[in-house]
């Protein structure tokens, strides 16, 4: 069989409800996996800092009876002397699979289509596929279904934002990305997510009002202001979304029993308040966690 990658959502969008199932189900056999993963080897290369999607990969190999290698970009001959595409054609002869969080997706990509294994984004400038799938994981757990629940992402349409907009298309959440009209989700994913909702019967709708986004929500998510690599200032961040925080005013127009979320790391008193992101319809934590059995999950399907 061809190896497959996982650097958009769109790449496993035909098992993603599924690999949102393996990942409930590896969640409850944690401990007992038996070793599926025997003899791989994942090498995981950061190009930008990271706590939960290293952790995490590395906890899921060892779990499933691998080995995650760690690399620090910087530390690589690649893009100092060396090509990206043989640096990947070489990998491809050590391991079984490649974990990268680079800065410009257009090198994830080149990885991706050199590697003859496997390589899947721990986050680019473009998406975050493994947040958005575990997020949908935790959406399951809490929620139970995704039909006709009200999904609103406030705050800067960045990499996460775009992970989310394919995945909420897919397993049928209606989202809302109510973000400054400058800082948007990006065009081109906007509207692929808009048409796999529309043969779905959901809807990914954009808007810039976040009193009028956050009626009768379900679930708010938001992320950091300011993302690895962007040089917004932070003054200017601060400006831009300060409308789009999530506080207890905000949080008061949604549902009773809406569920708070966020990828993390949390900037407390920027894009939510202390009381909100420590308060009980906050979920963050379960969402950290389950990256952990969301990724064992898309280990196991393209790795095994
Ligand atoms: N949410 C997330 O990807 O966190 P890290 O940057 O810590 O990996
Ligand atoms: N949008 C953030 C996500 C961090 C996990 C960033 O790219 O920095």
């Amino acid at each position: 069989m061809a190896k497959r990658n996982l650097i958009s959502v769109l790449d496993m969008k035909d098992e993603w409800q599924d690999l949102v199932d393996l990942a409930i189900k590896l969640k409850k056999e944690r401990g007992n996996h038996g070793a599926p993963l025997a003899g791989k080897t994942l090498i995981m290369i950061f190009e930008k800092p990271s706590t939960r999607t290293r952790i995490s990969f590395d906890v899921a190999m060892t779990e499933l009876g691998g080995h995650a290698l760690y690399i620090d970009a910087s530390n690589m001959h690649m893009g100092h002397g060396e090509t990206v595409e043989d640096t990947a054609k070489v990998m491809s002869r050590f391991a079984h699979g490649i974990m990268y969080r680079a800065y410009d997706y257009k090198v994830m990509d080149k990885i991706g289509d050199t590697a003859t294994i496997p390589v899947i984004s721990g986050l680019d400038n473009l998406e975050h596929p493994c947040q958005a799938l575990a997020d949908m994981v935790t959406i399951k757990e809490k929620k139970g279904t995704f039909r006709g629940r009200k999904f609103v992402y406030l705050g800067d349409g960045n990499n996460v934002c775009n992970s989310l907009l394919y995945s909420c298309a897919i397993m049928g959440l209606d989202m809302v990305a109510c973000c400054p009209a400058t800082r948007m989700p990006n065009a081109e994913i906007m509207l692929g997510a808009a048409r796999i909702a529309d043969a779905n019967g959901s809807k990914i709708t954009a808007s810039h009002d976040p009193i009028e986004a956050c009626k009768d929500a379900d679930i708010l998510y938001t992320d950091t202001w300011v993302s690895m690599g962007d040089s917004t200032p932070q003054e200017k961040a601060i400006k831009m979304f300060s409308i789009y925080q999530i506080n207890s005013e905000l949080l008061a127009l949604a549902k009773d029993d809406c569920i708070v979320m966020h990828c993390l790391p949390a900037h407390r008193g920027n894009e939510i308040t202390a009381e909100v992101m420590d308060g009980p319809q906050s979920v963050v934590f379960d969402q950290a966690e389950n990256r952990l059995h969301a990724q064992k999950a898309a280990l196991y399907s393209l790795l095994r």
